[in-house]
Formats: structure tokens, sequence, C-alpha cells
């Protein structure tokens, strides 16, 4: 099969949407925790967090904001200044995924999907208790991407919380240890197997690949 992007055009909305999303390839499954100023718990299933930098330990993910529809996870993070990111493991996978439906901002996603909601060391934000691998992050910017009227927010890691057996010495993780599980476009999950962990590519340590 081969589609240009005439073909893409003219499919319908639903259809370019589901093939769309897909082609990045598998995406992390994370739900992003946050609360607004009067006490509103609120929790989304989030797909596009990327890495952005190291040191600091800067992460960023794109929302799509909608004309029509209030989004409450970037409200409560212009509110607070704070939210958590939390990983999917593949028992929570349902309770995730149902996060995403449109919930009245005064309506806890915690309890309607039956996520039971953490705080921890009076960070400002509430955490997903079933969670393996759970972040509290700073808000830092907002980056416009004009040209879809997206927005990727920045912000900076200021706790990390995982199990020990799933980092070794060299801080390395290992997301099968805790099941943590992959998106392909909006609604398909996938359970992650580690294959493989290569050294370090240098020129110098090149397997001879040559034919
Ligand atoms: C698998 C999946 C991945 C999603 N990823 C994103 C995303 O990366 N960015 C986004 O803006 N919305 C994403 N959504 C949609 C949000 O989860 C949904 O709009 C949610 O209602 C937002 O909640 P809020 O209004 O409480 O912030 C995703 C939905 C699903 C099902």
């Amino acid at each position: 099969m081969h589609l240009t992007k005439s073909d893409i055009e003219s499919k319908s909305k639903v259809d370019r949407l589901n093939l769309i999303n897909a082609v990045s390839g598998v995406k992390p499954a994370n739900l992003i925790g946050t609360i607004c100023e009067n006490k509103y718990q609120n929790l989304a299933i989030f797909s596009s967090i990327v890495h952005l930098g190291s040191h600091p330990a800067i992460l960023g993910f794109i929302l799509r904001p909608n004309q029509a529809v209030r989004r409450h996870t970037y409200e409560n993070i212009l509110e607070t200044g704070y939210y958590t990111i939390n990983h999917v493991h593949t028992s929570i996978a349902a309770q995730a995924h149902f996060t995403s439906a449109k919930f009245e901002k005064e309506t806890s996603e915690f309890e309607k999907c039956g996520l039971t909601p953490e705080f921890i060391a009076d960070f400002g934000a509430p955490f997903v208790k079933e969670s393996r691998l759970k972040m509290g992050m700073k808000y830092l910017e907002s980056v416009p991407i004009s040209i879809n009227n997206t927005i990727m927010v920045v912000g900076e890691i200021e706790h990390l919380i995982l199990p020990e057996h799933a980092m070794d010495e060299n801080g390395y993780i290992d997301l099968n240890a805790i099941d943590s599980v992959g998106i392909s476009g909006l609604n398909t999950y996938y359970k992650l197997e580690k294959m493989e962990t290569f050294p370090y590519a240098r020129t110098g340590n090149l397997p001879n690949f040559e034919r």
C-alpha cells in the first residue's frame, strides 16, 4: 500500500485520525494528575509525553486544545503550577483509557475510573497510587505550535518514584519489570517486552553489518 498526501486528505475525518494517530509507532501511556484551586481532582490519559532533556530533567507533552471543550488538565496546571505523570501498566489500562471521557470539572476521574489519588511529600498534585512509575512535575512553559494550534507543555521532574527492582545501577529502567504499556493510535494498548540493550554506539565498536 502506498498512500500519498491527497489519499490521506481525502479520507474521512475519523479514518484519517485513526491512521495518522498510529503512524508514529508505539507511544508511552501516561496519566496526568492535577488539582484545581477549588480542590477538584482531575486525571486524564496522554500518549504524547516526550523527553526534552536530562539536565535539567524536563519532559514535554502535546495538548490539543479544542475551542468547544474545556481542557481541565491544562487549566489546573496553569492554576497551580504542578502536575503528576504516572505510567499505565497492564492491570490499570482499561481504567486509564476511560479517563479520556469528557467528565464535568467537578467530577473526579479517579473516582469514576476506580483509581486512587495519592498525595506525597506535600506535592501540589495527586499521583495515581496504583501506578508503578510516577513523577511530580513543576510547570515551566507552554510552547505554541501555530500550524495546528497545539501547545507543548514543558515541565521539570521534581520527584521520581519507582520500585527499587525496576532500576539498575546505571539508571536503566526495566519497563518489563513494572509492566508499563504502550499505545497505538487512540485506543489500542500494547504489552512491552524487553528485547535487548545495546552498548553506546561508537564508530569504534561497530559490529560488522556490511554485506
Ligand atoms: C490513548 C489516548 C491518548 C491521548 N493522548 C492525548 C494527548 O497526548 N494530548 C491531548 O491533548 N489529549 C490526549 N488524549 C485525550 C485526553 O485524554 C482527553 O481529551 C481528556 O478528556 C482530557 O481531559 P481533561 O479535559 O480533564 O484535561 C488522549 C486520549 C486517549 C484515549
